[in-house]
């Protein structure tokens, strides 16, 4: 699921990236952010994976999504540059390999790549040009490139409150979290430049219930930012983001709801 460098943490079943601090630990993911597997099933079908297709799952985490589509009879490739959520993936059979995604060592050997909800975690544009350069490098001519990613504006709502809460303690959350929101317009160009023809590219609001809560989805997808704090500022800025977030994204019943906007685009070399 996520992209760029990492190193092994002291636990076995997490690791941390070197640039943002965000840590994935595959059993908490397991339990907090398993629905980002389970709400990708527009953009599985944007792909239309067949069987006997070499497909690249780029980003493909612990490879929940990843054996969805190998079940299809396609041949299924995972990369990810987490150790830990590659082990979790070899658990499940399936053949994945370490490599940062904008360092792709592939040559036109995919009928298509496909990435959900990893790409926003490369950071900045020359990282974007890179990684797109090494999804067209891997594609056969003819070949599709399926992906979604937070798109513009994406958790505005969730960014706006961290920075707010994160100020005082003369952090930008925003800058800290380097994640990459792009707009269809600008993603488009990417992709053209790269030399890709566009399909199709859209914008899509997901409000998004999150099972487990706000805190949970805190600790497990912004622990790169929130851990730069000592105990006890972090425990008070975790709870000033909720009270912050509570009026708009809590319902009268409790449940949380984070905005999420998703870029769905479609492809091809
Ligand atoms: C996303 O899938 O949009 C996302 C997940 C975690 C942090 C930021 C964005």
């Amino acid at each position: 699921m996520d992209t760029i460098p990492k190193t092994a943490s002291a636990s076995t079943n997490s690791s941390t990236d070197q640039r943002n601090g965000q840590t994935w630990d595959t059993e908490a993911y397991a339990i907090n952010g398993r629905f980002v597997a389970n709400l990708a099933s527009d953009v599985v079908a944007l792909l239309a994976a067949q069987a006997g297709e070499h497909i690249l799952d780029l980003g493909c985490g612990d490879g929940v999504l990843t054996e969805q589509l190998a079940a299809t009879g396609a041949v299924l490739t995972g990369v990810d540059n987490s150790s830990t959520m590659l082990a979790a993936a070899r658990r499940r059979n399936l053949h994945v390999e370490q490599h940062n995604a904008t360092a792709l060592p592939y040559h036109q050997q995919f009928d298509a790549v496909f990435s959900n909800a990893a790409l926003h975690w490369i950071t900045g544009l020359s990282g974007h040009n890179s990684a797109l350069a090494g999804v067209y490098r891997s594609l056969r001519s003819g070949g599709r490139f399926v992906a979604e990613m937070g798109g513009h504006g994406n958790i505005a709502a969730i960014r706006t409150a961290l920075q707010a809460t994160l100020a005082p303690f003369q952090i930008d959350a925003e800058a800290a979290s380097a994640s990459f929101f792009p707009s269809p317009t600008l993603y488009r160009r990417l992709l053209e430049t790269t030399g890709f023809t566009v399909q199709s590219i859209e914008l899509i609001p997901r409000p998004t219930p999150l099972p487990t809560g706000m805190e949970s989805w805190l600790n497990t997808f912004r622990n790169g930012v929130l851990n730069r704090l000592n105990v006890a500022n972090r425990a008070t800025a975790l709870a000033n983001t909720i009270a912050l977030l509570e009026p708009m994204l809590r319902d009268a019943d409790g449940n949380w709801m984070a905005d999420y906007v998703r870029l769905r685009f479609h492809a091809t070399k």
